[in-house]
């Protein structure tokens, strides 16, 4: 009898501890569970991959389909895209039935990802659709240091942390502050961040386009102090085609003036 205790006991006690450590959570693992469901949603969720081989509604890939980002319909247009009288008369906001969406400018590019229609964006895309403020700068600084400076550069010199620091990125990214880029039009910067350019993703679902655009001031400010010149609200002794917003409030009030004097003349 104690013989039989000394085999059963220490394989009584080893179960129980086999057991319990399979049926313990940890940082990976649910532990056992009672009912998979519970901890395993059955529901699809939009953009996590939460396929559980216990679940049996569908397949693996068939969950994984379903899980996956899809196209919008053909057709479809960005809620934000308010182009109907009745947003503009909202003062910025779409009302479009019921529903208030905050209007960001969103328009449509009409240049395919092709080298033709790169070099088309280049050729006609030549103004910022807004003038030089100071708070887009700093929503352009914010927006650049995240989505290109990590390749680009902070200074925009092509020598972002992915590059510099132990070259964990292939290839050499844009410098910006060569005379290349530095003569290039608007419509270079806008076409690669809309569609990328070879080892380069897209932004265009990252970046709205008032973003886009405020991203492309602040390079253009990087550009403008590599040369010691100014582009900002107040000024800008870089380049002719960017409008700072002082120059314009001032030139329509100027406007405004003026024809205040000829409307008086004519009466
Ligand atoms: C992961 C690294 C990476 C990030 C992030 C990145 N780029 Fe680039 N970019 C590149 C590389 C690499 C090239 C060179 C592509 C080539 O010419 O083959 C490039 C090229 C460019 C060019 C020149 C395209 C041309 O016509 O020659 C522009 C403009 C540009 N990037 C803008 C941006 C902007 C704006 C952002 C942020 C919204 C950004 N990039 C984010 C890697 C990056």
């Amino acid at each position: 009898m104690k013989k039989y205790n000394q085999i059963v006991f220490p394989l009584i006690i080893g179960l129980i501890i086999s057991l319990s450590a399979c049926q313990q959570a940890g940082k990976n693992s649910t532990g056992s569970e009672y009912i998979p469901d519970m901890a395993h949603g059955v529901a699809f969720e939009a953009n996590l991959y939460s396929y559980y081989y216990q679940n049996t509604w569908g397949t693996e890939s068939e969950k994984h389909k379903m899980s996956s980002p899809r196209m919008p319909v053909n057709g479809s247009r960005p809620r934000s895209q308010a182009t109907d009288a009745l947003a503009m008369a909202n003062k910025g906001m779409s009302s479009h039935q019921g529903i208030s969406i905050p209007v960001n400018g969103s328009v449509p590019y009409y240049y395919a990802n092709t080298e033709e229609d790169r070099l088309r964006a280049m050729a006609e895309i030549i103004n910022n659709p807004y003038p030089i403020t100071t708070a887009g700068l700093a929503k352009g600084k914010e927006l650049y240091d995240i989505f290109c400076g990590i390749c680009h550069g902070e200074k925009a010199d092509g020598a972002g942390y992915l590059v510099r620091d132990g070259g964990k990125y292939p290839v050499q990214p844009a410098n910006f502050l060569l005379d290349e880029h530095v003569q290039a039009t608007n419509g270079r910067y806008y076409h690669a961040i809309f569609h990328g350019r070879n080892l380069m993703g897209n932004y265009k679902d990252k970046l709205s386009y008032e973003e886009r655009w405020q991203v492309i001031h602040y390079i253009r400010s990087l550009q403008a102090g590599s040369k010691n010149l100014v582009y900002s609200e107040k000024e800008n002794t870089f380049r002719t085609v960017e409008i700072p917003a002082e120059v314009l409030k001032a030139k329509a009030e100027s406007e405004k003036a003026i024809s205040a004097v000829t409307t008086k003349e004519n009466q």
